[in-house]
Formats: C-alpha cells, sequence, structure tokens
C-alpha cells in the first residue's frame, strides 16, 4: 500500500512513518521542517528509510506532483501548528497551516482518487464542556484559535466527505506522549518539560496549582487506532483517549519515581506561561486574564468508547510504562546533545 504522510518530521509523525515502514508499506514523506527535525527520524532500526521531502502541506502544485499518479492509497494529515500560545501569536499563519492546509490536501485527494484521508484532530476543541467524559458529538463550539483551527478543518472534511462522497476521519487527540515528544522547543509540552528539569536537576515551575487533570494517551497506541480506522467509510470523528485523567502533580511524581529524584516543584500564576508570548498582551484589546486561566486549569476527559465499540481498539500503554519509555528517550537525546552544556 502507498501512504502519504505529512508531518513526519514532527512527534507523531516520525512514530506514524516508523511503524507504517515496519509494516511493509511504501511512504511518502513530508514536511516543511518549521517544528520537524531530521532527528526524529532516526530509529534503532538503521535500515529505516528516512526520504523526507522538504515542502508545505499549503503548496497546491506541490502535493498534486505526489499524488498524480493515481497510486497513493492513504494520506495521513499529521502536519500542523501544535503549539496553542504560536497558534493565538500567529492566527493567520495557524488557520492557513491547520486549516486551509487540510483542504489543499482534501482537494488533491479528492482530485487524485486517494481511498482515505485521516486528520490530525484534537480534544482541544472540547476546551468549553462542563460534562465528562466528552463524548463526541454535541458539544459547545471552541474559542481558542488552535482548536478552532482543527473545528474548522473537520467542517471542511465533512464538507468533502458529503460532497464528493470522499472517506474521511478525524481523530482527535488527547494529549499526546511518547519518545520523539519535543523537549527543545520554546515552550515544551508539560511531559517532556518536566522530564527535561528533573534530567538537569532543576526546580520544574508548574502553573496554577498543579491540580489540573488531563487525559493522555501514548503514542503506539494512538498509532494503533490511526491504522484501524483506514478502511472505514464516509465521515467520522473519534476520541483518542486513554479515558484517564492525571494531575500534573501526579505525573510529577510518576516521573521522579522513575528517575529516582526528589526535587520540590513550584508553582506560578496561570499568567506567567503566557508571558512568553508579548504579541498577546500588545494592542488595545489583549488576551483575557479568564480566558488564560480557563487553558490553564482545564479538565479534560474524553470518553474512548465509541473507538473500542467501532474499532475494536482498546490502548494498552500505562502512565507509568509510557513515561518510563519517554523518560528513557529524552534522557538519551539530552546525554547526547550535552557536551556539558546545560540547555
Ligand atoms: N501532541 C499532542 O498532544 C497533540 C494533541 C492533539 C492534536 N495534535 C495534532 O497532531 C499533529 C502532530 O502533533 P505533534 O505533537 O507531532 O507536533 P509536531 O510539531 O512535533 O509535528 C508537526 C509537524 O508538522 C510540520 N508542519 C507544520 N506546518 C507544516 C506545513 N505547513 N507543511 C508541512 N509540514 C508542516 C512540523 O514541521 C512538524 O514536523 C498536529 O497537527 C497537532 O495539532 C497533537
Amino acid at each position: 500500500m502507498k501512504i502519504m504522510i505529512t508531518g513526519a518530521a514532527g512527534f507523531i509523525g516520525s512514530q506514524l512513518a516508523y511503524r507504517l515502514w515496519k509494516d511493509n508499506h511504501d511512504l511518502i514523506l513530508i514536511d516543511n521542517f518549521s517544528y520537524g527535525k531530521w532527528d526524529n527520524l532516526e530509529f534503532p532500526d538503521h535500515s529505516f528509510k528516512k526520504e523526507i521531502i522538504k515542502m508545505d502541506i499549503r503548496d497546491k502544485e506541490g502535493i498534486a506532483s505526489l499524488l498524480k499518479a493515481g497510486d497513493v492509497d492513504y494520506i495521513y494529515n499529521i502536519a500542523g501548528i501544535a503549539p496553542l500560545p504560536d497558534c493565538q501569536s500567529d492566527p493567520v499563519e495557524a488557520i492557513s497551516v491547520n486549516t486551509m492546509g487540510l483542504v489543499n490536501i482534501l482537494e488533491n485527494a479528492r482530485l487524485y482518487g486517494v481511498k482515505k484521508v485521516i486528520q490530525a484532530s484534537t480534544n482541544a476543541m472540547y476546551e468549553n464542556e462542563e460534562e465528562f467524559p466528552t463524548v463526541e458529538n454535541n458539544f459547545k463550539v471552541p474559542t481558542l484559535i488552535y482548536p478552532n483551527t482543527k473545528y474548522c478543518a473537520e467542517r471542511f472534511a465533512e464538507s468533502y466527505a458529503k460532497t464528493y462522497g470522499m472517506n474521511i476521519t478525524c481523530l482527535r487527540f488527547a494529549n499526546v506522549y511518547g519518545p520523539h515528544i519535543d523537549c527543545l522547543r520554546k515552550q515544551p509540552p508539560f511531559v517532556a518539560y518536566m522530564i527535561k528539569e528533573l534530567y538537569y536537576n532543576r526546580v520544574p515551575i508548574f502553573h496554577s496549582n498543579g491540580e489540573q487533570r488531563r487525559d493522555y494517551i501514548y503514542v503506539d497506541d494512538l498509532i494503533d487506532l490511526a491504522i484501524k480506522v483506514q478502511d472505514s467509510e464516509g465521515f467520522d470523528c473519534v476520541n483518542v483517549s486513554s479515558n484517564i485523567n492525571y494531575s500534573v502533580n501526579e505525573m510529577y511524581e510518576i516521573a521522579q519515581k522513575i528517575m529516582g529524584k526528589n526535587i520540590k516543584a513550584e508553582y506560578a500564576s496561570d499568567k506567567h506561561y503566557w508571558e512568553k508570548y508579548p504579541d498577546l498582551y500588545k494592542g488595545k484589546f489583549t488576551i483575557k486574564d479568564a480566558i488564560l486561566e480557563h487553558e490553564i486549569n482545564k479538565y479534560s476527559l474524553c470518553d474512548n468508547s465509541y473507538a473500542k465499540e467501532k474499532y475494536g481498539w482498546v490502548p494498552k500503554v500505562s502512565m507509568e510504562e509510557g513515561l518510563k519509555r519517554v523518560i528513557e528517550a529524552e534522557c538519551k537525546l539530552l546525554e547526547s546533545i550535552d557536551n556539558g552544556e546545560v540547555k
């Protein structure tokens, strides 16, 4: 089978690429390297082909040139601008990539007969929910830019499915963790940040009181489901979650135990997290404190029974086991780039 993966130099895209390669598929990997890294395509099995095309998902002719032979069966559109503050700070770029980028993929998939498009969507669109666990239908529309880019992307996906009879599944990922989670970016995701601080024996600074709870899914479990949905027909949105949530403090305790550390965390105000994004405080209208507070303290728990019932999928990796694997991979990476210099 021939499969295209966009965002293949990123965290999730690279893990998906490796898994599909191990399953003997013919792959076309693309990434514009705005966030992705060549190193993410380094796997212990050195025979893994690391051919990746530097291309933007918004490139109309570029994407057409890869699909026009008509032999691509599936596309995983994993490319996207994932960090929420980046999207909030540059909404035009975020909408351009996360929403219009998907439309370019869909339009070309339509023209060149791709059997199925699988879109990386997000449970961040449940940010205004008050009833838990959240099910796929009947939720309140989101407020912030990032979840709206993905929400709108889903609406266009639905439009293509209904108008042209295309097969499209939007996978609404909960917080994803696993090896290759990016610990080197400006504002690393929580799991990567916590491990990095512990690695360097620094005191981590968590926002709010650390009691905020989020639903996490291990990357291999996500990939198992992403493969299972390949042949479903029509349009579908599916939660990819463990249906178990953990607080920041609980996860920190597990990580400390695994790493054999005992460092008391410090806590900062909700606002502290966003102060690194001065654009949000420029101009006449600045971001509301209540919105920041809501985002930092957001509770997430996503019902995964639809995925279980329809696809016979069950997430297998426990938080303890998952964190162990991320810690091993991240410490190895930090060791290799260390040279005595603290990052
Ligand atoms: N990681 C999570 O917890 C999470 C949760 C929900 C949804 N998602 C979604 O899953 C996808 C992958 O997330 P990730 O954590 O692997 O992020 P990531 O930043 O590691 O990977 C995204 C990749 O997309 C590439 N990219 C960005 N814009 C592009 C463009 N215009 N053209 C081509 N490539 C482009 C980046 O260079 C990067 O390699 C994203 O779409 C994200 O919104 C992630």
